[in-house]
């Protein structure tokens, strides 16, 4: 007689689970990572670039990239830009939180598989970007060299200090950080990403693009990687700020004929260039 092993049931990604958050980390003035776990362990097993909806009870519930994740929970970088993020400065380890997802498709893997890597990120871009670099140090032998250009405002603005300047390099990504102004003690590149990317002058050939960033750093630096000649198709970008109900169902995503809920938010340059979408 044969014996049937009862697969462990998925999550509902439409159902919030009560969640704790276990442990913050101040990055920066302005942005806290939250690590977030449910009596069970893990609240899902995101793919890398994912996102999820958090909640505080009488506050209100945002989607919010996954910037990482452990054996026991997810990690989520959240900078303070209104009510709900606000609150969620303001508490403490212990917190219970509503969490539900996973949502989006999350980065291609199947495409930057075997690859050389370049993640181009400006300030809290870095957090999206983070979840597939970790990814792929954890698989390393599946790529070829990996590479961050990395930028914020000032030194203090950098996210994941300890995986910029520990971390990674050890673990094999070549990381180059540029600010846009230094303190006294910096003494590191100044200057803006679209120029520090100029002045590394990466080698396009084989090479996929992972871009993530502010609208404008974004809008440079595809001016700079068309000059080195990178192919559309071999930049990718993700749209997850415009992700809200996330199911294909408020209408709020949607460029063209597509939702970035529902067939990104990941996409390449290429396909962007085909709809009607600023970046
Ligand atoms: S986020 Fe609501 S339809 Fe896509």
């Amino acid at each position: 007689m044969s014996v049937k092993t009862k697969e462990p049931k998925a999550a509902n990604p439409l159902v919030p689970q009560k969640a704790r958050i276990i442990k913050i980390v101040a990055e920066t003035p302005d942005v806290k990572t939250f690590h977030v776990t449910t009596d069970k362990g893990k609240p899902f097993t995101p793919r890398p670039g994912q996102l999820a909806m958090l909640s505080l009870l009488h506050i209100g519930e945002a989607m919010f990239s996954i910037a990482s994740q452990g054996e026991q929970h997810l990690e989520f970088s959240i900078k303070k830009t209104g009510l709900l993020t606000d609150s969620l400065h303001e508490v403490g380890e212990g917190q219970t939180v509503g969490i539900r997802g996973p949502y989006g498709n999350g980065f291609p893997l199947e495409m930057v598989k075997g690859k050389d890597l370049l993640f181009i990120a400006g300030g809290i871009g870095l957090a999206p970007v983070r979840s597939l670099i970790n990814y792929c140090l954890k698989n390393r032998k599946n790529y070829g060299s990996l590479q961050l250009i990395y930028g914020s405002r000032t030194p203090a603005d950098l996210c994941f200090k300890e995986d910029l300047f520990q971390v990674w390099p050890d673990q094999g990504l070549e990381v180059n950080v540029t600010v846009d102004k230094g303190d006294d003690n910096w003494d590191g590149p100044v200057g803006f990403v679209p120029a520090y990317l100029e002045e590394l002058n990466p080698e396009p050939e084989g090479k996929i693009v992972i871009l993530c960033g502010p609208p404008l750093m974004i809008k440079f630096v595809i001016q700079s990687l068309d000059k080195m000649r990178f192919k559309h198709e071999n930049i990718i970008t993700t749209l997850e700020k415009r992700m809200k109900c996330g199911i294909g169902k408020c209408g709020r995503c949607n460029i063209g004929s597509l939702y970035v809920c529902l067939d990104g938010p990941v996409f390449t340059l290429a396909q962007l260039d085909r709809m009607p979408v600023e970046l």
